[in-house]
C-alpha cells in the first residue's frame, strides 16, 4: 500500500500534460483480441487497471511490450477463452473481454468482475445484449459461460450502459450480417473504440450517436492508434486548479468531449481561456450552485466528486444529485474531518455547505474517483495530508506524484 503526502496549502502554477484516457485503452487491449496481427496503441496511459487488462489478454496467450505510454500487443498465439479469474474480479472492466473472445472463439468465460465499490452495478444490460445475439450463457459458481455455433449480426438495446454498449460493438464487428444497436451509449471513449476498430478494417456507423450499424467483416487487421486524452483526468485537474485559486494549463484537450463540464463551471463562476486544444484555469471565485451527473454530454459521474470538493470552496449550499451510482459519496466523512460541511440526504444527493477552511488529516481513499477528490482536499487544506491506500486512486491517475510537483505541489509518495 501506497500514500501520499501533501503539505498545502498549494497553489498550482505551470502546464499540465494529461494520459491517454483509462476508459478507452481498456476497450482497446481488449479490442487487440479482434485481431491475430500485431496492435500498437500510442499514448497508453501507464497505471495500473492497463496493467490488469494487460495481464488478462496474456492469461489467454497475447504477448506485449508497454514501454513510455507505447503497448504493443502480439495477439496472434491467444489460445484460450478464460481469463484469469483472480484479475478479472478485481476489475470491473474485464467484462468487456466477453465481446472480443466470442467473436475469436464462439465462447467465453469469466469470474463475475470486481472493480470499484461504487452501487451495485448490475450485468443485466450485458446479459441482455448477449443473449439478443442468441448466446448461451450459464452462471455458475461466480462464472459466466457464454457459447453459441455462431456469431450472427442482430438488433441490440444496451440502455446506455458504456461497458455493454462496447460489448455490442465488439461482438458484432466480426459476427456474419447487419448489426443495429439502439439506445447505445455516446461516450467519446466509445466513439475513440469505434475509430480503432475502422482502422483495423471494421464496418461502423454512427460513432458517437446512440445508434449505431454494424456490418460484420470476416477479418481484422492489425492497427497504430492514439488513444485520446483522458476527459476525466482533463476535469480533475480543472477542479484542483480552481478549488486552489491557482492558474494553470492543460493541454491536449478536447473541448467537446468534456460534455457540459466545461459550461456548468462556468455558470457557477469559473473562468477558462480555451485556445484549439488548449485550456487555461483563470483565477475565479465560485458560487454554490447544483450538479445532476448523467450519461454524455451531461455532467459526468466521475467527476462529481472532485466537484464536490470544489463546491465546498464555494459560498453557500450547493447540491449534488447522484442520478447513476448510488453509493458514490463514501468521500464525505473523510472530507468532514478535515473541516468540510457536507450532509448525505440520501443515496443520492448531497448538500454542501461552503466556503469552509479545510486541515490536513490522515485520510482513506475507499473508490478511485473518492481518491481523486481526496488529493484536492489535500491541496486545499492547510497543514499536513496524509492519503493511505493511493493505490486505488492510481487505478486510472497516472504518476500525479510528478504532474502534481511540477506544478509546484510539496507532494511526496511513501510505500
Ligand atoms: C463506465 C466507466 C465508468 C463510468 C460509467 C458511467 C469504464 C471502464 N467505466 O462504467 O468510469 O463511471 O461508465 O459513465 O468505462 N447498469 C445497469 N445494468 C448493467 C450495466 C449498467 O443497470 O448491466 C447501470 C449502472 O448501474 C449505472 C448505469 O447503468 O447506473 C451506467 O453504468 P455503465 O454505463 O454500465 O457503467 P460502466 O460501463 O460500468
Amino acid at each position: 500500500m501506497s500514500k501520499f503526502i501533501i503539505n498545502g496549502p498549494a497553489k498550482l502554477k505551470g502546464d499540465f500534460i494529461p494520459s491517454g484516457a483509462k476508459n478507452a485503452a481498456l476497450k482497446m487491449i481488449a479490442a487487440s483480441l479482434l485481431t491475430k496481427e500485431k496492435v500498437v496503441l500510442e499514448n497508453c496511459p501507464d497505471i495500473t487497471d492497463v496493467h490488469s487488462l494487460i495481464s488478462l489478454i496474456e492469461s489467454l496467450g497475447a504477448k506485449t511490450n508497454f514501454q513510455n505510454n507505447v503497448l504493443e500487443i502480439d495477439p496472434s498465439k491467444v489460445n484460450r477463452f478464460c481469463p484469469n479469474d483472480e484479475i478479472a474480479k478485481k476489475i470491473r472492466a474485464s467484462i468487456v473481454l466477453v465481446g472480443p473472445l466470442l467473436a475469436r472463439f464462439n465462447k467465453a468465460q469469466i469470474a463475475h468482475p470486481g472493480g470499484c465499490l461504487i452501487g451495485n452495478r448490475p450485468l443485466d444490460a450485458h446479459m441482455e445484449v448477449f443473449r439478443q445475439y442468441g448466446i448461451n450463457i450459464k452462471y455458475q459458481d461466480q462464472y459466466y459461460s457464454f457459447s453459441t455455433p455462431k456469431l450472427v449480426g442482430a438488433k441490440t438495446f444496451p440502455c446506455l450502459s458504456v461497458t455493454a454498449t462496447e460489448n455490442a460493438i465488439m461482438t458484432a464487428v466480426l459476427a456474419k450480417g447487419e448489426s443495429t444497436i439502439y439506445a447505445a451509449a455516446a461516450e467519446p471513449e466509445i466513439k475513440d473504440l469505434i475509430l480503432m476498430l475502422r482502422s483495423m478494417g471494421a464496418k461502423i456507423k454512427g460513432a458517437g450517436t446512440h445508434n449505431i450499424t454494424i456490418k460484420g467483416v470476416r477479418k481484422l487487421s492489425g492497427t497504430q492508434f492514439r488513444i485520446m486524452t483522458d476527459r476525466i483526468e482533463v476535469g480533475t485537474i480543472i477542479c484542483a486548479a480552481l478549488a486552489t485559486e491557482s492558474e494553470i494549463t492543460v493541454h491536449d484537450m478536447r473541448e467537446k468531449d468534456m460534455g457540459n463540464f466545461i459550461y456548468k463551471l462556468e455558470s457557477l463562476g469559473a473562468k477558462f481561456k480555451i485556445e484549439n486544444s488548449k485550456l487555461t484555469v483563470l483565477k475565479s471565485k465560485l458560487n454554490s450552485g447544483q450538479i445532476d451527473t448523467r450519461t454524455y454530454p451531461g455532467f459526468s459521474t466521475d467527476l462529481q466528486s472532485p466537484t464536490a470538493v470544489l463546491l465546498t470552496q464555494a459560498n453557500g449550499k450547493s447540491r449534488i444529485f447522484e442520478t447513476l451510482f448510488e453509493n458514490r459519496f463514501n468521500f464525505i466523512s473523510e472530507l468532514n474531518r478535515m473541516g468540510a460541511k457536507i450532509k448525505q440526504i440520501n443515496d443520492y444527493v448531497i448538500e454542501i455547505n461552503g466556503s469552509t477552511k479545510l486541515k490536513g488529516a490522515k485520510i482513506e481513499s475507499t473508490d478511485l474517483r473518492a481518491g481523486a477528490a481526496l488529493v484536492i482536499a489535500g491541496l486545499i487544506a492547510k497543514g499536513k495530508t496524509v492519503i493511505n491506500n493511493i493505490d486505488i486512486f492510481e487505478r486510472g491517475y497516472e504518476k500525479w506524484e510528478n504532474k502534481l510537483s511540477k506544478l509546484g505541489v510539496d507532494i511526496t509518495k511513501e510505500k
